[in-house]
C-alpha cells in the first residue's frame, strides 16, 4: 500500500476526534487544528496525525508543507457542473436591466442551457465537464454533487447523468448525483405542466432508477417554474425510485419551498434566499440542512440568505457554489469563503466548517469526508505559506493551493 507523508505543516486544521457530527450555532465557529504538525496517509486513507515530534520518517512520497496550512478537501454539496454552454449574454442583459425572472420568461435561462446541451454530443459534453471538474479540484474541492436538469427530455436527462457516472468512473473526487428534470418546464409543455411531470415521474424516474444513475431528486420549487404541489407530487415519487429529496428552495420567493422539503424530510432545502420567520421555525424542528449559496446572490445581485440568522438562532448551514452556466459561473470554492465572510458576516471558522464537514453531511458522506480523522478519506488540500484560516477568505482572488491530494495520491 503506497504511503503519502506531508511534514512541517504550520497547521493541520479541520481535526476531529469522536463521531462524523453536523456542526450546528455555536459549534460551527469550532476548528481543531495542530501546530507544526505532520499527517500520514496509507492508501487513500488518513492513517496518523500530531506534531512534528512524532512524525514518521519515512513514507512512498514526502511533501514538505514549508509552513502552510493543511485542510480537508472541499466538500461542494450543490452544482450543476455538466452544461454545454456559458451565458454571458444573458449576464449583460442583466447589466443593462432585465432580472433572472424576466430572462427566463422570455425563453433564456434553462431553457436555452437545455436546448444547447439537446443538441451536443456526450462525447464533447463529457470533455468539457472533465475540464470545469480538473478546475475546481484545483481549487481543492475533493466532493461534489452534480445535477442534471439541463435536459428536460428523457434522452437528454441520462445524457447528463451518464456524463456524471463517467466523471465518477474517472476520476478520485467523490461524486453525488441528483436528478433534477424538474428544473424549468420546457416551452412545449407550457399549456400541459401536468404532462411533463408524467414524463419526469413515469419515462425518466424509472429509467434512471433502473441504471442506478442518481442518487437524489431535486425540484426547482420556486415561483415562475414549479409549485409546491407539483414539488411534492415529484418528491413522492422520487421517493418510491429511492431517490431522496434535496431541493430548489425560496431563491426568487417565500415559495413554501422550505416547508415541502421539510415536509418529505429532504436531506436539504438549498437556496433560501427569501425567507422569513416561519421558514426559519421550520427548520428548527427538522433536520434538514439549509444549504446557502451565496455566489448566486453575488452574481444575480439578489439578497444573501440570512446565513448570520440562523446560525445565532442554533441552526447549522451548508455552503455550496452553485456552480451553473446561469447564476453563478464559478465552482470556486475560496471565493465563496470570502463572500460568506464578507457578504453574510461568517467568521472564517464557520465558513470552514459549511464547506467541509457539513457540506459532507449534505451529500450524507461524513462519515469518510469532511474532516481530518483517522480512517477517513485522504483528501487534502495543501496552501502556500500562510499562517492563519482567516487569511485564506482575506486574500481574496489570489491562488492559495500548493498541492491537492486526492484518496492519499498527490493530484496532477
Ligand atoms: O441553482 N435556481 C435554479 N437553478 C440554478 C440556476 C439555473 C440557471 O439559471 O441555469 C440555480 O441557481
Ligand atoms: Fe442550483
Amino acid at each position: 500500500m503506497a504511503s503519502l507523508l506531508i511534514k512541517n505543516i504550520q497547521h493541520l486544521i479541520g481535526l476531529q476526534e469522536g463521531p462524523s457530527l453536523f456542526k450546528k450555532g455555536m459549534a460551527m465557529a469550532e476548528v481543531d487544528s495542530v501546530s507544526n504538525a505532520f499527517i500520514f496517509c496509507a492508501g487513500d486513507k488518513i492513517s496518523s496525525f500530531g506534531p512534528m515530534s512524532a512524525c514518521p520518517d519515512r513514507a512512498d512520497v514526502v511533501i514538505d508543507g514549508y509552513n502552510g496550512l493543511v485542510l480537508p478537501s472541499w466538500c461542494d454539496s450543490h452544482t450543476h457542473l455538466v452544461f454545454a454552454a456559458s451565458r454571458e449574454e444573458e449576464f449583460v442583459y442583466r447589466i443593462k436591466g432585465m432580472s433572472y425572472s424576466e430572462i427566463a420568461e422570455k425563453g433564456g435561462g434553462i431553457l436555452n442551457s437545455a436546448a444547447k446541451l439537446q443538441q451536443m454530443d456526450d462525447g464533447l459534453l463529457y470533455e468539457l465537464s472533465a475540464q470545469r471538474l480538473e478546475k475546481i479540484i484545483r481549487n481543492g474541492t475533493g466532493a461534489i454533487e452534480m445535477k442534471s436538469g439541463y435536459g428536460l427530455t428523457l434522452d437528454a436527462e441520462l445524457k447528463i447523468l451518464r456524463v456524471i457516472r463517467k466523471l465518477k468512473e474517472n476520476y478520485s473526487v467523490k461524486i453525488k448525483a441528483t436528478f433534477l428534470g424538474a428544473h424549468a418546464i420546457p416551452t412545449e409543455y407550457k399549456q400541459n405542466r401536468q404532462g411533463y411531470i408524467q414524463l419526469i415521474i413515469e419515462a425518466m424516474m424509472p429509467k434512471i432508477a433502473e441504471e442506478g444513475l442518481a442518487d437524489y431528486c431535486d425540484v426547482f420549487c420556486d415561483k415562475g417554474f414549479f409549485t409546491v404541489e407539483e414539488t411534492s407530487k415529484i418528491l413522492e415519487a422520487g421517493l418510491k425510485f429511492g431517490l431522496k429529496p434535496k431541493i430548489h428552495a425560496n431563491q426568487l420567493a417565500v415559495s413554501g419551498g422550505v416547508q415541502v422539503g421539510i415536509a418529505h424530510k429532504a436531506i436539504s432545502v438549498d437556496h433560501l434566499e427569501e425567507i422569513g420567520e416561519e421558514e426559519i421555525l421550520a427548520l428548527k424542528s427538522s433536520s434538514t440542512i439549509p444549504t446557502l449559496l451565496p455566489s448566486c446572490s453575488y452574481f444575480l445581485n439578489i439578497p444573501y440568505a440570512p446565513a448570520r440568522r440562523l446560525i445565532d438562532e442554533g441552526l447549522g448551514i451548508a455552503l455550496a457554489t452553485d456552480f451553473n452556466p446561469g447564476t453563478s459561473p464559478s465552482g470556486n470554492v475560496p471565493f465563496l469563503l470570502s463572500l460568506a465572510c464578507t457578504q453574510m458576516k461568517l467568521l472564517p471558522e464557520e465558513a470552514f466548517n459549511a464547506v467541509t464537514i457539513n457540506g459532507a453531511c449534505a451529500m450524507e458522506i461524513q462519515q469518510s469526508h469532511g474532516s481530518i480523522a483517522v480512517g477517513k478519506t485522504a483528501n487534502l488540500i495543501v496552501t502556500k505559506p500562510m499562517s492563519t484560516l482567516a487569511y485564506l477568505p482575506y486574500a481574496f482572488g489570489d491562488y492559495h493551493i500548493k498541492d491537492v491530494i486526492l484518496n492519499g495520491e498527490l493530484f496532477h
